[in-house]
Formats: structure tokens, C-alpha cells, sequence
């Protein structure tokens, strides 16, 4: 899936960050992350024509009946606000926030920040959206924790599924791309707090993540 499109996205003349002093990347202050981006997975025309696909499953599957898409912070924010426009029909929004990667690659302990008001959970039929299915823990978990608060029924959105890693059994309903076993970063995901801000997905140079390890 890799893209020929590198060149639209400016790289400005500046050393990489396996030139620059250690330390993250992005905390060298004016740099534009685009440069510690190896290979594009998934450029922006891609992603609008996965979530376009994703929505209408979503609003097939969900015509005639409520429910609220919960997004899961901080990774989700940028996914589930472009599908949430993309769903025609009458929605609820609501927040979770889990963070299971502190500031590596791997996967570590997992955190449940906050939940949604139990309001906005009982009875209710919730969408999890996530940034990315990976070891299947994450999900595997909030999932279980909306059903003990009494959720009517809980299914699950992801905007990209490594399937490869998964250590617990699990499948998302719904899924806008299949990617392989890289550390990705862009269209909301991060490494290290930082490159949430790519409009694309690519995987981070192999040196912008070892200089932290
Ligand atoms: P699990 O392993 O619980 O992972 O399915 C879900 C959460 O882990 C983060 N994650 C990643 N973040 N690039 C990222 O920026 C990745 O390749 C990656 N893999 C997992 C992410 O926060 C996700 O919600």
C-alpha cells in the first residue's frame, strides 16, 4: 500500500532525526515531523475512501436504531471526527480514555483514564471507535468494562487492524485498513505523543524510535 505521493508532503532541508541531538523529534522545536516519516501507508485520498466505505457499513448497520460512538482518546479523536461526518443518520458522541503505550512502541500496562457518564452508557448502544486494533487488549477490555455498566449492546470500530499481533482473541465489526506489523504514526496516532498530527499514516524511521528505546 505504500504510495508514490512522498512528494507532496514537504521535507524541508533540515537533518533527520537520526542526525539530531537525542531526544524526541518532535521537541526540536520547528521541524516538521513529515521528515521522520519512512514509507506513506496510507495517504490522505486513501483514508477518505476507507472511511467513506466504513461509514456507510456503519450507517447500514445502525438505520433505525440509537446509538452513540464512543471515541477512544487520544489516538481515535481524528478518525471517529471525520467518520462521525460521514454518518448521515442520528448519532451520540461520547469520550473514553485508555492509554496502554506511555512513550515506547510496545504494549504496556493498561490505564482507563475516564468513562462516559454512566447515563451515556446504561441501556445504550455504543460503537467503540479506535485508532488501531493491535494486541486486542485494549478493546477487549473497554469492551467488557461497557457491558458491566450495563451497555445494551457494545460493537466495535477501528480505523486500522494488525491482525498479525493480536494476543487476545478478537475482532472489530467494523475496520477502515489492514496493516502489517510496522509502527505506524499519523492521522492520529502517535509515538511519543507526537505525529498525531500527519494527515497521512506512515511508519516511523527505524532511528527516530531506537534513539528512545
Ligand atoms: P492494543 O494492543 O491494546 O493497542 O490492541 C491499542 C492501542 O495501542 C496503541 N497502538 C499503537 N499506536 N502506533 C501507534 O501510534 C501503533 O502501531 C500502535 N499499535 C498500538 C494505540 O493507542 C491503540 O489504541
Amino acid at each position: 500500500m505504500a504510495s508514490g505521493a512522498r512528494s507532496k508532503y514537504p521535507v524541508p532541508l533540515a537533518p533527520a532525526c537520526g542526525d539530531r541531538p537525542a531526544g524526541p523529534t518532535s521537541e526540536n522545536l520547528g521541524l516538521p515531523v513529515h521528515q521522520d516519516v519512512e514509507t506513506i501507508l496510507f495517504d490522505e485520498a486513501q483514508i477518505r475512501l476507507g472511511i467513506d466505505r466504513v461509514a456507510s457499513e456503519v450507517t447500514a448497520a445502525y438505520r433505525g436504531r440509537p446509538f452513540t460512538v464512543v471515541s477512544v482518546l487520544k489516538g481515535s479523536c481524528v478518525f471517529a471526527s471525520d467518520l462521525i461526518r460521514r454518518i448521515p443518520i442520528p448519532l451520540e458522541l461520547a469520550f473514553v480514555s485508555a492509554s496502554s503505550y506511555g512513550d515506547g512502541t510496545q504494549s504496556g500496562q493498561l490505564h482507563l483514564n475516564f468513562f462516559p457518564a454512566e447515563s451515556e452508557i446504561a441501556g445504550r448502544n455504543l460503537l467503540l471507535v479506535d485508532d488501531i486494533l493491535d494486541t486486542g487488549r485494549t478493546l477487549s477490555r473497554l469492551v467488557g468494562e461497557m457491558k458491566r455498566r450495563g451497555a445494551a449492546e457494545v460493537r466495535t470500530c477501528v480505523f486500522l487492524d494488525k491482525p498479525s499481533r493480536r494476543a487476545v482473541p478478537f475482532q472489530a465489526e467494523f475496520r477502515a485498513f489492514e496493516v502489517a506489523d510496522l509502527f505506524v504514526v499519523g492521522y492520529g496516532l502517535d509515538f511519543a505523543g507526537h505525529y498525531r498530527n500527519l494527515p497521512y499514516v506512515g511508519a516511523l524511521k527505524r532511528e527516530c524510535y531506537e534513539k528512545r528505546a
